[in-house]
């Protein structure tokens, strides 16, 4: 074969359009055949072929093809297609070719079943893995729980809640929790200040555009922004979700950057760690972290 030949099968042969199946057993042979003739017809096969996808994802891909006009799917031909793709091409069964995998949506994190009053302790240690912590101060750690109108009697039981001995030193500053009510964003920065607010907490269900600008104020100041929900994570250096029945802490790799803080590796393994949508250099370094994460090597902190 000439050099160029070879290119053309080394090239080809990081995508493949077709497989060879004829030393399969003959319902998987079947299988195969429908899925080649119905899974071409828009698109090369070498398309599915490189993808690698959970079950689930396959089901509901092929469902959506299913009921696409002109793509020829009925019901007996989407078993039998899923019979192939749920048994070949699943997703870390085996190294996928070269190519692009699909992309899989991610369910929504779940917020965790425990009281909020409970995860801030946490949170809270967390921040102990923060390298600049030593430079942010002495004295009481001043922790500002914010609130807005609506949520006055909210915040009241909030505080009741807390039991201040759960509550870790940080690196031996004691955490001293301070109510906050929000009104508007110059006396937010002013409280800030005259209170010496290092960390400022915001409570489950502040209103949105409340919340946008809380976080956006906190961060300028350089001081933490705290979450106890996965939905208010992309405004919080650190948050909470659920991670089965247990709480995980959502780290924002953009958020924490953008307030000076450097969280040691030994956190962000144990976390979920986020990216502001624009960021894409963090985004690798939170696909990393997130990798190592999943490998499950290290017990929460
Ligand atoms: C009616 C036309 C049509 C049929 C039939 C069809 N596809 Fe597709 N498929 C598309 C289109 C359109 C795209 C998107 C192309 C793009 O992203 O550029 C696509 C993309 C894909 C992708 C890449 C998905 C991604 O997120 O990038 C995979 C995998 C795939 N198809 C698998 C299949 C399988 C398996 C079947 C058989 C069940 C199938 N397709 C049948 C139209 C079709």
């Amino acid at each position: 074969m000439s050099a160029l030949g070879l290119l053309v099968v080394a090239v080809l042969g990081s995508a493949p359009d077709a497989l060879d199946v004829s030393s399969w057993p003959a319902e998987k042979q079947a299988q195969y055949r429908v899925f080649a003739v119905r899974c071409s017809k828009c698109h090369s096969l070498a398309r599915p072929l490189s993808a690698r996808m959970t079950p689930e994802g396959w089901r509901a891909y092929v469902k959506k093809m299913t009921r696409r006009s002109g793509s020829g799917i009925n019901e007996e031909a989407a078993e039998a297609i899923l019979g192939f793709l749920t048994t070949n091409l699943v997703k870390g069964a085996a190294a996928p070719p070269a190519g692009t995998p699909p992309q899989e949506t991610a369910p929504a994190p779940k917020a965790p079943t425990q009281a909020p009053e409970t995860l801030l302790p946490l949170v809270l240690r967390a921040l102990t893995y923060d390298r600049t912590l030593p430079d942010r101060g002495t004295g009481p750690f001043v922790v500002a729980v914010a609130f807005d109108g609506a949520q006055r009697t909210r915040a009241g039981e909030f505080m009741a809640a807390v039991d201040p001995t759960t509550l870790p030193a940080l690196r031996n500053r004691t955490v001293r929790l301070l109510e906050l009510e929000l009104t508007d964003p110059a006396e937010f920065r002013r409280l800030v200040a005259e209170k010496n607010v290092q960390a400022v907490l915001v409570l489950p269900g502040l209103a949105p555009s409340t919340l946008s600008w809380v976080c956006a104020a906190t961060q300028e100041l350089k001081r933490y922004g705290l979450a106890l929900t996965p939905e208010q994570a992309p405004n919080a250096v650190v948050a909470i979700e659920a991670n089965g029945a247990k709480p995980r802490l959502v780290v924002n790799a953009s958020r924490a950057s953008a307030v000076g803080a450097e969280f040691d590796r030994t956190l962000l393994q144990v976390s979920r760690v986020v990216v502001d949508e624009e960021s894409g250099g963090d985004r690798l370094r939170a696909g990393q972290a997130n990798a190592r994460r999943d490998a499950g090597t290290t017990p929460l902190p």
